[in-house]
């Protein structure tokens, strides 16, 4: 997107205005502040850095580690079956590592990140001949169209003023009835805290709904990593969304 273009104003779900100035105060003004191609440089840098390496620490200090297993269950996003996956934004490798355990042995699985440095770590981590890595903007996607069969994409869209660039790159590059695990930071005060952590924005439910309908994308069902979760409404988006037949 270039710096000019108006970048949609966020559909608030808190109504209380007490509310909504505190959490606008928690989250970062990065994106804010710079144009495009400043932020997605100073985003590289990030993760490329000291925060990329405290990503695999984080995940275990906020359960991610341990849950992200939860979501790939056959009866949640259930990968067996699929033939051709990707791993959009693979960062460090956590995904990855659940698609490699559960996936059929002979399944094509593809990840790529902005960042060299997390692909290097997702692949001293993982040591696996089957992957394969590519360095690539999530707007920009290296693959041919109607090319995967499933594909997740895991805290990576909420480091875009405006995903539907990268939502309409993944409905290009899902097969008809593909689907994709969508998961993103949240507009409460928990993912405030992350935003201003991770120097990214957050999403209102409705609102991410909203764009990936308009992009064409099926907004299937949401998921959560436990019950405790579900009933708590926590953990942030995570949401199984699907390519129309
Ligand atoms: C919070 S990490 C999530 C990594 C991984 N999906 C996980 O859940 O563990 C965000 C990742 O998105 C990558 N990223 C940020 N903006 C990106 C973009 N425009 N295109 C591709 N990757 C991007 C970062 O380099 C980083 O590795």
């Amino acid at each position: 997107m270039n710096s000019q273009q108006t970048v949609p104003s966020p559909v608030s779900a808190t109504k209380n205005p007490i509310t909504s100035a505190l959490k606008k105060a928690l989250e970062s003004g990065q994106m804010r502040r710079k144009n495009s191609s400043e932020y997605r440089s100073f985003i590289k840098h990030h993760y490329d850095g000291i925060a990329g390496k405290l990503t695999r620490v984080t995940g275990i200090l906020t359960g991610h580690a341990l849950l992200a297993g939860q979501v790939f269950k056959p009866e949640a996003f259930d990968v067996r079956g699929c033939k051709r996956i990707l791993d959009a934004g693979c960062g460090d490798g956590r995904y990855c590592r659940e698609i490699l355990r559960r996936a059929d042995p002979d399944a094509f699985i593809a990840a790529f990140d902005l960042s060299q440095s997390m692909l290097l770590r997702a692949s001293r981590r993982l040591k696996s001949d089957r992957i394969s890595y590519v360095s690539a903007d999530l707007t920009r996607l290296p693959y041919p169209d109607q090319f995967f069969d499933a594909m997740v994409c895991g805290w990576v869209i909420e480091h875009l003023p405006d995903p539907r660039p990268a939502l309409r790159e993944f409905a290009r590059v899902l097969r008809p009835g593909g689907k994709l695990l969508l998961m993103t930071t949240e507009d409460t005060f928990a993912g405030a805290l992350c935003s201003s952590l991770w120097h990214c924005r957050t999403y209102n439910r409705r609102e991410i709904q909203g764009y990936v309908e308009e992009c064409g994308l099926i907004w299937q069902r949401p998921l959560y990593f436990s019950n405790l979760h579900r009933m708590f409404r926590i953990g942030g988006v995570i949401q199984e969304v699907r390519r129309p037949e």
